[in-house]
């Protein structure tokens, strides 16, 4: 696939079979986002791959509730990516507080992008989460108490049967302009 085809072909896969996925393409993934770029190249981000049962399981529970079931979808996922936050270095947090900027979710947001598009390009299938319940995944995972998660990426194998949907995009026009501001 090429970059466009890759971009196009990435979208979120809410279902999965039950492959288990090869270490070596997990390591793919994770060496794709450990290349992406960070404000002063600070990496803001320690990534937790959640592969083994209960573990998988419990954490996959913690992404829904009995009211909010759309994300029920993360109990067929063999893998569970969980990104936690870490503290940029000190030039970066001194940078955030003049410019009164938080740089590290975008950090880890680009990585998890690195991390989609080359699990698409190995044909596995991701869904970015960032609806979780952050304290009980913090217990299962023991993560400490005064640390954040970013985002949770699922990872598996696409069904068979899984179709690329079409994709709805606001227009170009719509999000862009040239030389000023036009809304
Ligand atoms: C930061 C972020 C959080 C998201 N959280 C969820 C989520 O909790 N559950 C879910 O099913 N999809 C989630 N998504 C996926 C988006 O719904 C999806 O990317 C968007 O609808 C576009 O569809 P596509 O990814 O198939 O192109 C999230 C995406 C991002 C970038």
């Amino acid at each position: 696939m090429n970059f466009d085809e890759l971009v196009l072909a990435r979208q979120s896969v809410r279902r999965y079979d039950n492959h288990e996925v090869e270490s070596e393409k997990i390591i793919q993934c994770l060496e794709a986002a450990r290349w992406s770029p960070s404000a002063s190249n600070s990496q803001p981000w320690h990534f937790i791959v959640v592969d083994q049962e209960p573990l998988r399981t419990e954490v996959a529970k913690a992404t829904f509730t009995e009211i909010q079931l759309i994300n029920k979808f993360t109990l067929q996922a063999p893998v569970l990516i969980v990104i936690v936050q870490q503290k940029p270095k000190l030039i970066t947090r001194l940078a955030m507080q003049v410019k009164k900027k938080e740089w590290p979710l975008i950090d880890i947001g680009i990585a998890a992008a690195h991390f989609c598009l080359k699990a698409t390009e190995l044909r596995l299938g991701t869904c970015m989460i960032g609806w979780f319940n952050e304290n009980r995944i913090k217990e299962i995972l023991k993560i400490p108490a005064d640390k954040n998660i970013g985002l949770l990426i699922s990872l598996g194998y696409v069904p068979k049967d899984y179709r690329l949907r079409k994709k709805t995009r606001r227009q170009l026009s719509a999000i862009s302009s040239y030389n000023k501001y036009a809304d």
